[in-house]
């Protein structure tokens, strides 16, 4: 089968890499692809609105569409309606990602475990609400704003500036209509689900660190670093997931006329109350799916073919591994700001001979060298037996790395970590 990803980061890096182990591939494609994925796939240049024809043209017979933009603008109903397999929602079904409004209230319709909040499209009416929420507050735009649309304000004056700044256009159209929410306590974990509309079967929990700065401090990032599997999701924990979020909210899809056909990346908060929803996300993380992938040893063209064919009922459920995964990302200096671009990158070659998995996201060749041409450059993926021993190889291969003009958090992985110190005790 001939197959094209979608997409340019660390995370189509992953999927192409494991995508490439397939018996069943014949030849893989992807647009616009980085030279990390040109190690596995024919990079080809198809613009967005091309991609039906390049499919029909190349007898695609699979596209993977990695990035929540293009699923949000339609590019799955698009190939759908020419008759091609895609992995990847529709427009309607991607609206858990697109619109936190439009998921908010299907929470509150299926009643899924969510923060309370309301929706406002304009600024006098969310400022006169703020007091009904008291402080911290949670203010978000309600549209994709690439993980920066959210402000937790711990003052008053900071959460009627915030909502200025939306309204203002601070986050562009993403902006147009604003959610506030309760502030919810508790550690962060990441769940996965992939799900043909009908069936759902996990597919394997992650932690992220999306802070710039050690001890999870700095501003926001689109994750500088994550590991697999999350233990504070306990199997009871996980079943609690499945049955009151994600069951619910697939069938609520499907019975409203939008089902939902991909992979379901549930943002979750472990509260004294049991887990609730923080946000969907309508494609795999980044850097979430370095160490799913690494921790996945099955046929990936297959899986994903039969979540795009509506047979997740007749197969055997995918298994991740026993190990752990670990990723550290290497930013270029100056993220989440302005990255310093065009800064070489060697030693690659070095860090993958410890046994660990580089993979690319921010890196373009110029003059035949590797260079930094993004924020986050490299994701450094290695597995162990434990958490502890994966961030142990991870930073073996980082060290390997020569990147002057980048930067990476020592602590990948240090809520984990201590928990297994604690268990061995
Ligand atoms: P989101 O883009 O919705 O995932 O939000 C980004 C981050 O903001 C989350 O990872 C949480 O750390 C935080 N956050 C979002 N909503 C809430 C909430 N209701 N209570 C506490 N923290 C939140
Ligand atoms: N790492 C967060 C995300 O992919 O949204």
């Amino acid at each position: 089968m001939k197959v094209l990803l979608i997409g340019s980061g660390g995370r189509e890096h992953a999927l192409a890499w494991k995508l490439a182990q397939s018996p069943r591939l014949s030849k893989l494609f992807a647009t616009p692809g980085n030279p990390g994925i040109a190690q596995h796939a024919e990079l080809v240049d198809v613009a967005p609105h091309n991609i039906v024809g390049f499919a029909r043209e190349e007898n695609i017979g699979l596209v993977v569409i990695g990035p929540e933009q293009p699923l949000v603008e339609g590019m799955a109903d698009e190939l759908r309606a020419d008759g091609v397999l895609v992995f990847g929602p529709s427009a309607a079904a991607a609206r858990l990602e697109g619109s936190k409004g439009f998921t908010k209230d299907l929470c509150r319709r299926a009643n899924i475990p969510t923060a309370d909040y309301e929706r406002f499209d304009d600024a006098a009416a969310a400022k006169a609400a703020l007091p009904r929420f008291g402080l911290p507050v949670v203010i978000k735009a309600d549209g994709l704003a690439a993980g920066k649309g959210v402000v937790i304000p711990m003052t008053a004056a900071e959460a009627e500036a915030a909502i200025d700044d939306m309204f203002g256009g601070g986050f562009g159209s993403a902006g147009a209509e604003v959610v506030i929410e309760e502030f919810m306590a508790g550690e962060e974990a990441s769940f996965f689900a992939l799900t043909d509309g009908k069936t759902i079967v996990p597919f394997g929990s992650a932690q992220d660190h999306k802070r710039v700065g050690g001890g999870d401090t700095g501003p926001n990032t689109g994750g500088m670093g994550a590991y697999s599997p999350a233990s504070i999701l306990t199997p009871e924990l996980e079943a609690q997931v499945m049955e009151r979020i994600i069951r619910p909210t697939v069938d609520t899809m499907a019975a409203e006329g939008n089902p939902y056909s991909g992979v379901l990346y549930a943002g979750l908060m472990l509260t004294a109350d049991g887990p609730k929803l923080i946000e969907y996300n309508c494609r795999f993380g980044d850097p979430e799916t370095q160490v799913l992938m690494a921790r996945f040893d099955g046929d990936l063209v297959t899986l994903l073919a039969d979540v795009a064919e509506g047979r997740l009922g007749e197969i055997t459920p995918p298994v991740l591994a026993d190990r752990a995964a670990l990723t550290v990302v290497i930013a270029a200096d100056g993220y989440p700001g302005t990255p310093a671009k065009g800064g070489v990158i060697a030693g690659i070659d070095r860090a993958e001979h410890t046994g660990a998995r580089v993979f690319q996201a921010g890196t373009a060749l110029a003059d035949g060298q590797l260079v930094a041409a993004g924020g986050r450059v490299l994701a450094v993926t290695a597995t162990g037996r434990t958490v502890a021993a994966a961030q142990i190889a991870a930073y073996a291969a980082v060290d390997a790395i020569d990147f002057p003009t980048g930067f990476c958090r020592r602590d990948i992985g240090w809520r984990e970590v201590e928990r297994e110190a604690g268990r061995v005790a």
